[in-house]
């Protein structure tokens, strides 16, 4: 089976949006981001958004019915068919399960979970220097991903702005969260054999090219 039904795990700040960008242009799957769709909630100002943005903005978890929603919701739109790129979801035990009941109800399953890994004081440095484009989420750095004009989208021209939750304090407790509550996927995945994990300390292309190793050929 050629499909890539695919999970991008790992902690705030490993590169998960950074690399998404590269893995949904060559696999010509969609970018199914649980944080940008809340975000996208928050912004106009939805029941669910008002409710999301307490939790987001504490760097908490918002409840897992509201994410499960959101994910079922995405995978009945038909560009998910030939697969796609999970980033940020699942976050917990039972939104993974949820996502494999919902997954095997179609005679699918998850082909991949792309753990990226990277250490915390790193982590920190890459989210306080973070700037994301308003418009298509693209994710910069004032040190380490420079935008070619100061406060301008490379890919659409966009504004760039300063996350909420990109605070050192929300940061610290986000990265307490995914310790707590995210990073036993891994073991989860791990049992049904399809973890790769990948060095996101690298360069960003260099941590790209370990990814489509581990994910072999667009055209498969
Ligand atoms: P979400 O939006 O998913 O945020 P996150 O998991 O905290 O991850 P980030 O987006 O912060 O990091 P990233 O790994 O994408 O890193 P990026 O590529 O941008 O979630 C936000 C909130 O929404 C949660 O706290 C929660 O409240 C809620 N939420 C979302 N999903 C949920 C769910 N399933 N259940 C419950 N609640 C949910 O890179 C970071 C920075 O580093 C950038 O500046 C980038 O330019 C730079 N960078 C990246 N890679 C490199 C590199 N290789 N070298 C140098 N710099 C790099
Ligand atoms: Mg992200
Ligand atoms: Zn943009």
């Amino acid at each position: 089976m050629s499909q890539f039904n695919l999970i991008l795990l790992g902690p705030p700040g490993a590169g998960k949006g950074t690399q998404a960008g590269r893995i949904v242009a060559e696999y010509g799957i969609p970018h199914i981001s649980t944080g940008d769709i809340l975000r996208s909630a928050v912004k106009n100002q939805t029941q669910m958004g008002l409710e999301a943005k307490k939790y987001m903005d504490a760097g908490e978890l918002v409840p897992d019915s509201v994410v499960i929603g959101i994910v079922k919701d995405r995978l009945q739109e038909p560009d998910t068919a030939k697969g796609f790129l999970m980033d940020g979801f699942p976050r917990t035990i039972p939104q993974a399960q949820a996502l494999d009941a919902g997954l095997d109800d179609l005679g699918r399953a998850v082909t991949k979970t792309l753990v990226l890994l990277a250490d915390e004081e790193l982590l920190v440095a890459r989210l306080t220097g973070r700037r994301i484009c308003r418009s298509c989420q693209a994710p910069f750095h004032v040190l380490f991903n420079l935008p070619k004009a100061e406060g301008v989208c490379d890919v659409c021209d966009g504004e760039l702005y300063q996350r909420d939750d990109d605070t050192e304090a929300t940061v610290r407790n986000r990265l307490e969260v995914y310790r707590n509550q995210t990073e036993p996927l891994i073991g989860y995945y791990d049992e049904a054999g399809v973890v790769a994990r990948i060095d996101g300390t690298q360069a960003p292309e260099k941590t790209y090219e370990d990814i489509r190793m581990a994910l072999g050929p667009a055209g498969a």
